[in-house]
């Protein structure tokens, strides 16, 4: 039937005999009304009493806690609008059995157009303003700020304190009130720094840093987790954080320092890097290169599950152990999936912390 012919066919049943939006209903727009704020009211009382994050333990936290809460109380409306009249039109304008003729033709009603687009172009601004404004105080530079240097790799967090000569750090030690700001970066693909205590969190991008700052405010060990899929042990990038009183922060700090063969020395210059300390040994690469983060070794207090255990793995020489690193795909063991593991170790190593970490590995088969 060309649209003519229904035209007519339409023509030729004569005008309605009433509208059927208005029979039986005296105030529907009313009525909707009412229903919307009752449902506003009572979605904003349900998702305000949710509690969507775990208890602050930064200063940050209020400020955005609040963002948030404002967020909800300005979507909620929004949803029970959209969903009040989606719901109540279905109902109502249901077609009757058997009506298969279309709808009247509208051209639309440029003052609904003009309410539809102009109320969330306000609502929108403003709340990007205000998003904008707590955004710019709290990554404001504080004074004594406490440089922390946080590198991503699959699959593991390291952290590198510049002005306490501290590098590859496996637990992320942070002094109580004290600003830090964050140098966030990755050795291989995205990754992203989250501490849900803390509230911030940032993407680690290939070739970029990025920064965060945040003063951590109540003592605890929260949990530093990976919230960027960045693989096959994306779920077991998870560390500590502690946050200390300032005189256990500078002791650890000392121990560290101790550790390391009694600090590098320099590191002046800010910018960090660059030093040679006392060379690592094939535990400390061990763990600063991630392998603890898929692979179990008891030598080293490694549990994951995702690569093979590295202290059985049976009648293996050095040739092999050293393969494995620089060549994973190369011979795969039964029972695990190649192309799991990071394939660039070849370039990541020196030739001497290859060594090291081979010669670790083949004293530690059980
Ligand atoms: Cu790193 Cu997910």
């Amino acid at each position: 039937m060309s649209e003519r012919e229904r035209v007519q066919v339409d023509e030729a049943k004569g005008p309605p005999e009433e509208d059927p939006r208005i029979a039986g209903e005296k105030h529907p727009v009313a009525r909707m009304i009412g229903i919307g704020v009752l449902a506003s009211l009572v979605g904003i009382a349900i998702t305000l009493s949710i509690d969507w994050f775990p208890e602050p333990a930064s200063t940050a936290a209020g400020k955005i806690d609040t963002l948030y809460d404002v967020l909800l109380i300005c979507s909620v409306p929004v949803f029970v609008l959209v969903m009040t009249i989606a719901i109540y039109s279905v109902v109502r304008f249901r077609a009757k059995p058997g009506d298969t003729g279309d709808g009247a033709p509208i051209h639309g009603n440029t003052r609904l157009e003009i309410i539809w687009v102009t109320i969330p172009f306000i609502m929108v601004t403003a709340l990007a303003i205000y998003g904008w404004v707590v955004l710019d105080d709290i990554e404001a530079k504080q004074q004594d700020e406490l440089v922390v240097q946080v590198t991503g790799q699959q699959f593991t967090w390291t952290f590198d304190y510049p002005s306490q000569r501290i590098k590859d750090a496996k637990e992320l030690y942070l002094p109580v009130d004290r600003p830090v700001d964050f140098r966030i970066k990755t050795k291989d693909v995205l990754h992203s720094f989250w501490v849900p205590q803390f509230r911030l969190k940032s993407d680690a991008v290939p070739g970029l840093t990025t920064k965060i700052r945040l003063t951590p405010d109540r003592e605890g060990n929260f949990e530093v987790v990976c919230a960027e899929l960045c693989g096959l042990g994306h779920s077991t990038m998870r560390q500590f954080v502690r946050v200390v009183p300032d005189g256990a922060f500078e002791k650890w700090a000392a121990d560290q320092r101790q550790a390391a063969g009694g600090g590098a020395t320099g590191g002046g210059g800010g910018g960090g890097g660059g030093e040679e300390a006392a060379a690592p040994s094939g535990e400390e690469l061990f763990t600063s290169n991630g392998c603890a983060g898929c692979h179990t070794l008891e030598a080293a207090g490694a549990t994951a599950k995702v690569g093979p255990d590295l202290g059985k793995l049976g009648d293996v020489d050095e040739a092999f152990i050293r393969e494995s690193i620089v060549d994973p795909n190369a011979e795969v063991t039964k029972g695990f999936d190649s192309g799991i593991m990071p394939q660039d170790f070849n370039t990541k190593l020196s030739k001497e912390e290859l060594d090291a970490l081979v010669k670790y590995l083949l004293e530690s088969q059980q």
